[in-house]
């Protein structure tokens, strides 16, 4: 009994000890550090026990020290730095690549078929492989494959708005909605349509087959954020434990369903479909079977559905709440685009919807504000140095395996690149006033050779919602939203506004 007394003694002194080196890792080498650094913990007790929003913890961290190049801190166990530095950002996203070419997710292909095999998670050769594959499926002439699928979408989703007011005509036919769930509802069928090929209608059935897919990994819920977080905070235990981001349902009914389809495909001999996944059967057809396996294909559309599903409706939710609540840059944007609309008799191109540079500049204004994606994490790959770095009296050094934290929301947020921060002001993004700013100070896709993939897509998608939503209804606030919203912190990594973001909308005829 004794013995076993001073074995767990000695065990928790040495446990003790090994967590707590980190605690000072920073300081002594002379790195500004982030405070409320815990021996267990490092830095992420608020994220674990979901009191802060992940988000909220480093633009915190970033707004600290004001003139600091980088801020130290600890994940876990793991030494973290934040960059402050613009030029530093545009080294690790770009021009140092090769130190810094990894994303910091781990996931095991073994346990997690889905994930696994995501462009976000690869690294080295099979990264590059993905994304040499991945590129042309998402190139400008692709693109306008899709367009057509993504008015049909913005058409039904008027109906449904339509519908929603006739059946209030009683309280003036007006609806109150939220609009993330709008935006989700768009971008599950834009999604299900352009990359799989399968008319799905969200609006008409929200239970429909992709809505339950996409909601699986962002829905909100206390259990599945747990397990994103745990997940993406222990991926090695959760390896050996078998615990995964996408459900083991999910993972047999997109590769059954995948299979499905290929078979369908394969053995089709009328018209050729032009979608992703008729790509990705070209490539496996032409000599590439051993790289496009089922689930390496599986795992790409369902990656695909994810990314160009959540971040683009998070994009239309707070563009429309913008609109909602700056009434004089709603009616300028109305006015662009009923200018576009009569011009060309309401039969409008991709390229006409590009040109509409003061929608543009609503969308840059609403991405710098709320950016989706309000922090980057990669991870430095091979020790990396930086002498006479501004602000910084000491040689920077960053081990191999150092945990890098690009903090978007803080330089979005930060008044020494965008005066008066938090007032949304779309004239921030004419051409001049972009032409004036150091281009890593304005990150919503990322920057350098892992940039979004989907960029093009996305915002061309949000905005054709909004041109829909826009030349069809007024957008007012509503009750039950205040401006501005808060950030969710119950959602891992991906910003939500809590509550939701709501409004009130009403058919000009
Ligand atoms: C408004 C919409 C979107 C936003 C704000 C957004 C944002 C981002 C960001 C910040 C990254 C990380 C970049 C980095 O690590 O440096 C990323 C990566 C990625 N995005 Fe998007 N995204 C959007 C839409 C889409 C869409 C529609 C798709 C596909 C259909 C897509 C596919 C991807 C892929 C595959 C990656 C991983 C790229 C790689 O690691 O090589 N995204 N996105």
């Amino acid at each position: 009994m004794s013995l076993i007394i001073v074995f767990l003694v000695v065990f928790c002194i040495t446990f003790y000890f090994y967590r707590s080196k980190n605690v000072s890792y920073w300081s002594k080498k002379g790195i500004p550090t982030a405070p409320g650094c815990n021996w267990f913990f490092g830095n992420y007790k608020p994220i674990l026990f979901t009191e802060k929003h992940i988000s909220t913890l480093y633009t915190d961290m970033y707004r600290l020290y004001p003139e600091a190049p980088v801020v130290g801190f600890v994940k876990m166990s793991t030494p973290g730095l934040l960059i402050r530095d613009p030029d530093l950002i545009k080294a690790v996203l770009s021009t140092d690549f090769n130190s810094f070419g990894k994303n910091e997710f781990k996931i095991d292909k073994k346990v997690d078929k889905l994930f696994g095999y995501h462009p976000f998670v690869l690294s080295g050769e099979e990264w590059k492989t993905s994304r040499a594959h991945s590129t042309p499926s998402l190139s400008y002439s692709k693109l306008k494959n899709y367009y057509p699928v993504l008015l049909h979408v913005g058409d039904e989703l008027i109906k449904y708005l339509n519908k929603g007011c006739q059946e209030t005509s009683g309280s003036g036919g007006v609806i109150e909605l939220e609009t993330k769930d709008l935006g989700s509802m768009f971008t599950t069928d834009t999604i299900s349509n352009a990359i799989y090929g399968i008319e799905n209608n969200t609006f008409l059935d929200r239970n429909s087959l992709f809505a339950q897919l996409a909601k699986e990994v962002f829905s909100g819920n206390f259990f599945d954020n747990m397990r994103t977080m745990v997940n993406a905070l222990f991926p090695e235990i959760c390896s050996i434990v078998g615990v995964r981001f996408a459900s083991k349902r999910s993972e047999a009914v997109l590769l059954s369903l995948t299979k499905k389809m290929m078979k369908e495909r394969e053995e089709s001999t009328g018209e050729t479909r032009n979608d992703i996944f008729q790509q990705m059967l070209t490539f496996r057809q032409n000599g590439k079977a051993d790289i496009f396996t089922d689930e390496y294909i599986a795992s790409h559309l369902y990656a695909y559905l994810l990314d160009g599903y959540e971040t683009s409706s998070i994009l239309i939710c707070y563009a429309l709440y913008e609109l909602a609540w700056h009434i004089e840059v709603q009616d300028k944007l109305r006015a662009e685009v009923q200018e576009m609309i009569s011009r060309t008799n309401g039969d409008y191109t991709a390229e006409d919807v590009e040109g509409l540079k003061y929608l543009n500049m609503v969308v840059c204004e609403t991405l710098r504000l709320n950016v989706p994606l309000p922090v980057m994490s990669k991870e430095c790959t091979s020790d990396y140095t930086v002498s006479d770095l501004p602000g910084l009296d000491k040689l920077l050094e960053i081990k191999n395996g150092t945990f890098i934290i690009i903090p978007v929301d803080g330089l979005h947020t930060d008044e020494k690149y965008f005066p008066s921060p938090l007032k949304f002001d779309p004239e921030r993004f004419t051409d001049d006033e972009v032409a004036k700013r150091h281009k890593f100070v304005y990150l919503p896709f990322g920057e350098g050779p892992r940039k979004c993939l989907g960029q093009r897509f996305g915002l061309l998608q949000s905005k054709i919602a909004i041109i829909k939503i826009v030349a069809n209804f007024h957008i007012t606030p509503s009750a039950k939203s205040k401006y501005p919203t808060k950030v969710d912190p119950a959602v891992f990594l991906l910003r939500r506004p809590e509550g939701g973001a709501w409004v009130n909308m009403k058919p000009f005829k």
